[in-house]
């Protein structure tokens, strides 16, 4: 038997969901780029679901069941009130949270094809209340409902803030969670299907994955960016921290990606987004900090950044609190999750590898007094 070591290149599953081919990201056939200038999040969600873009009625009828089903059973916001807010991370709030919400819901472990279609539509619904339900409780404030007549970026941005947000920040948000939505067989949707290819259920799952992003080698990285833009301060310090990272042999949090060699093609529209947004508030020494370490790190290490180095910027540009960033990664790839798990039911089997043995052979079993 020969390994590959973090299965690197081996195809491990068929989809129609979104393909990486020659550096080019498409979702159900539909490049990202035309989708992150056109698309709302909610035509998004659809196409991953469905297969293809709805049409207007479709889509109306789409928004109105996601926002319908946005609530959270009060249960579950009244027990995130007893999680020990100030020590907890909100990604092992939101893990909590998730699975906490499969106790609340009578089909969770119905396995039809319609009561997963509504299983699904719950968690892309109430994974963003619960995430601002739990940014506003540990801030001492009570959780805002969203509102029926603002759409999916608006909503997360109002329920967090409580406040409407205005034009610009709400297309930057909605672009980001476009950006964000899925991207083929990646850790946390491996792991989800992984989960729910033995029939366990959509609930088991989701938090399966969740608990998959949480490491900064995937979606964790976002809120580690900010926190060595916020170390380094200025953009003329940005190349000598960089140059003693790299001697320490540390990585660089948002650079390079298993699958991408000529560059990710979402780090353009991030780029972007932070150059205009950092603007707008006045901050742009973010964005040129970033744009420093791009330059120092591809030049001296031919690595380019992935979807989490320029997100960072954006969303602290948008005056979101940086452990929320890892959240919102959430918000968009539930989609994603839950195309992959709705995918993998429809044709599945048990997903098993093998391991190659290496440990000893051939033991003599030692009585306990004797050892
Ligand atoms: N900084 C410095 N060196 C790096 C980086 C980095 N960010 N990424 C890769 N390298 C180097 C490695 O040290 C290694 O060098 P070596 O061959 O001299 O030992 C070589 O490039 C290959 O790196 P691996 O870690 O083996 O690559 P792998 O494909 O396993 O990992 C990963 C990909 C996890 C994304 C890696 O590039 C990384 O850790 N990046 C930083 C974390 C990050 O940004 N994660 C988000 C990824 S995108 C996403 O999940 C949304």
């Amino acid at each position: 038997m020969s390994t590959t070591k973090g299965l690197e290149g081996v195809v491990a599953a068929q989809s129609s969901v979104s393909s990486i081919i020659d550096d080019v990201l498409t979702y159900q056939g539909y490049n990202i780029d035309d989708l992150a200038d056109n698309a709302t999040f909610e035509e998004v969600i659809y196409l991953l679901w469905n297969g293809r873009l709805p049409n207007k009625e479709e889509l109306e009828a789409f928004t109105k069941e996601l926002a319908q089903a946005s609530t959270v059973p009060d249960a579950v916001v009244e027990q995130m009130k007893t999680y020990p807010i100030e020590k907890i991370h909100p990604m092992a709030a939101l893990r909590t949270a998730v699975s906490n919400l499969a106790l609340f819901d009578e089909e969770a472990d119905e396995m039809s094809e319609k009561a997963n279609y509504r299983k699904a539509v719950k968690l892309q619904a109430q994974i963003p209340t619960i995430v601002t339900a739990f940014a506003r409780i540990r801030q001492g404030k009570d959780p805002v409902s969203p509102k029926e007549n603002l759409s999916f970026a608006a909503n997360f941005l109002y329920m967090l803030t409580g406040e409407e947000p205005d034009e610009i920040s709400e297309k930057a948000f909605n672009k980001a969670l476009v950006l964000h939505a899925d991207h083929e067989l990646n850790a946390s949707t491996f792991t989800a299907r992984v989960c729910v290819a033995t029939l366990s259920d959509v609930y088991s799952g989701i938090t399966a994955a969740i608990g998959a992003l949480k490491g900064p080698l995937h979606g964790g990285a976002n809120e580690r960016v900010m926190a060595m833009l916020s170390e380094i301060g200025e953009a003329d310090k940005a190349e000598q921290y960089i140059k003693d990272a790299f001697a320490r042999k540390e990585k660089i949090m948002g650079f390079g990606h298993r699958v991408y060699k000529a560059g990710d093609p979402r780090a353009k529209h991030l780029r972007e987004m932070s150059r205009q947004l950092t603007e707008i508030t006045g901050e742009s020494k973010w964005y040129d900090m970033s744009i420093k370490i791009d330059e120092y790190v591809s030049s001296e290490k031919g690595l380019l950044p992935n979807v989490d180095f320029y997100s960072a910027s954006v969303y602290h540009s948008l005056g979101i609190e940086h452990d929320i960033f890892t959240p919102i990664f959430a918000v968009s790839r539930v989609s994603g999750w839950l195309a992959h798990i709705l995918e993998q039911y429809a044709d599945n089997r048990l997903i098993r590898p093998r391991a190659e043995y290496t440990g000893p052979e051939k033991q003599e079993w030692i009585p306990l007094e004797k050892r």
